[in-house]
């Protein structure tokens, strides 16, 4: 994908999905499943001896979440894992990606290890096993031990060694029966959003922090990958799960396609160049008018060991401008992530979930294709792609959620054109499981397969869930 085909016209007709059978057929071993993470499904955050995290405390801070809401009892999968690995095995899954609350490993981010919260994962690990699950675990979606934070958080480097050694401590103990491990998700929402938006837990507002926690992130991962394959069959695939949104122009005015550039390099390569090619994209630092990280001699070295896959975590796209005083060229509202760019809020003819993200299943296949061209990992797997609808249990116990439906058949539909022309997707994970905490937003947005009724925690299957369940039946039978 260059800049310059990354123009689009906005009145262009997107695929229409709607009710589209899939003429996809994938490999026999293709991982099927959904994810979650734990500080959005665990609950029991005073339980086993969990020391507290960064999410306890933003999410009591009044004003960082919808209504106050918070993690404490989520979707208490803690206490229900066994029903939620059974409820897997119903929808046909052959993968679960869940994350690892290094909370419960290690709750004071080092030093002691807490047994009881290693069992709880040994356990799940077994249930998955039992159910012919292949367990994905990330070790960091977002949980950072509060007394690390105390601490400096990501701005400390020494956090990036005690992630390094918690990544040890974790595979030595599952690493004989799991072989997919992501280290980190999102690192772009570890920094940015954390750090510079504040809307994620720390909540600060400082880019050059932001930039910092980026590079303490990714050395963390640099350092782990070592350390955790000591521990792991010469066929484990380690892996980080980074996310994109691909960059469209909103005209074909010049400064529209450096404003695009300038996007994309802060949305798409920030973290990927690094990792793939062992230096920061050139302008990066100076569009963003701040000063490099702390790179230390080595660092890029470390950063850029090879790993085994990519986890691309896909949602939406950008149409993107050129920053304006005043009015918007495009006459569209619109927002943005920084100074360097404006995001139009709304492209005529497209829908939008309940999140307000745009659906555009065409920008996974091109950000999927890109990645293989210009980076070309070993190995991909969709680690992330859902929606959140205004989903609500009928008298019936049913949710009918069509919208869901579309959304996940074009995604899929996207995913085995770019097999077609030759990316080595390997997996597809739905965004999410259940219902859950959306971070910020609470739990007013459901990305589940499952609903959760969260006064009783009664799971019931979506109409999305049992689609999906007879998709995969109907790819391993064919
Ligand atoms: C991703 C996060 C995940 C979830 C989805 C909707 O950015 O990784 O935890 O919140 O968005």
């Amino acid at each position: 994908m260059s800049i310059t085909d990354d123009t689009v016209s906005l009145s262009s007709s997107q695929t229409d999905t709607q009710s589209a059978p899939i003429a996809a057929s994938f490999p026999p071993d293709f991982l099927w499943g959904a994810a979650t993470s734990a500080y959005q499904v665990e609950g029991a955050v005073h339980e086993d001896g969990r020391g507290p995290s960064t999410w306890d405390r933003f999410a009591a801070t009044p004003g960082a979440t919808y209504e106050g809401q918070t993690g404490e009892i989520a979707a208490d999968h803690y206490h229900r894992m066994e029903e939620d690995v059974a409820l897997m095995s119903q929808l046909n899954l052959n993968a679960y990606r869940f994350s690892i609350a290094w909370p419960r490993i290690l709750p004071q981010g080092t030093g002691t290890v807490n047994e009881r919260g290693l069992d709880f994962y040994d356990r799940l690990v077994d249930a998955l096993l039992a159910h012919g699950i292949r367990p994905v675990p990330t070790l960091y979606h977002w949980d950072l031990p509060l007394a690390l934070q105390d601490r400096g958080g990501w701005v400390n480097r020494d956090t990036a060694y005690a992630f390094a050694d918690y990544a040890e401590i974790v595979t030595k103990r599952l690493g004989d029966r799991v072989d997919w491990w992501l280290t980190h998700n999102e690192p772009w929402c570890t920094s940015y959003l954390s750090y510079a938006l504040g809307i994620h837990a720390p909540g600060l507002r400082d880019q050059q922090l932001a930039i910092v926690v980026g590079h303490h992130v990714l050395l963390s991962h640099g350092l782990a990958v070592p350390r955790m394959r000591a521990h792991l069959s010469p066929e484990a695939q380690v892996g980080i799960a980074i996310d994109f949104y691909p960059a469209y122009a909103a005209d074909d005015r010049p400064e529209t396609l450096l404003a695009v550039q300038r996007a994309d390099t802060f949305r798409n390569r920030w973290f990927m160049d690094p990792v793939f090619r062992g230096k920061y994209p050139e302008t990066l630092f100076n569009d963003l008018g701040v000063n490099p990280p702390p790179i230390h001699d080595g660092d890029l070295a470390i950063i850029s060991t090879p790993i085994d896959f990519l986890g691309v975590n896909y949602y939406s796209r950008m149409v993107v401008q050129n920053r304006t005083n005043g009015a918007s060229q495009a006459e569209q509202p619109v927002h943005a992530d920084t100074e360097i760019y404006e995001a139009l809020a709304h492209i005529p003819g497209s829908s939008y979930t309940e999140m307000g993200w745009e659906i555009f299943p065409d920008g996974l296949a091109n950000i999927l294709m890109r990645i293989h061209r210009d980076y070309a990992p070993k190995a991909i797997a969709i680690t992330e792609s859902g929606a959140a609808f205004n989903d609500h249990l009928d008298g019936n116990d049913s949710v009918h959620d069509p919208q869901r439906v579309d959304y996940l058949k074009a995604h899929i539909q996207a995913i085995s054109e770019v097999i077609r022309q030759g990316a080595p997707v390997k997996g597809y994970f739905v965004w999410s499981l259940m219902d859950n905490f959306e971070w910020a937003e609470g739990y007013r947005k459901r990305f589940g397969l499952v609903y959760i009724d969260y006064p009783t925690q009664r799971r019931i299957i979506k109409d999305s869930g049992h689609w999906y369940a007879k998709f995969i039946r109907q790819q391993r039978e064919s």
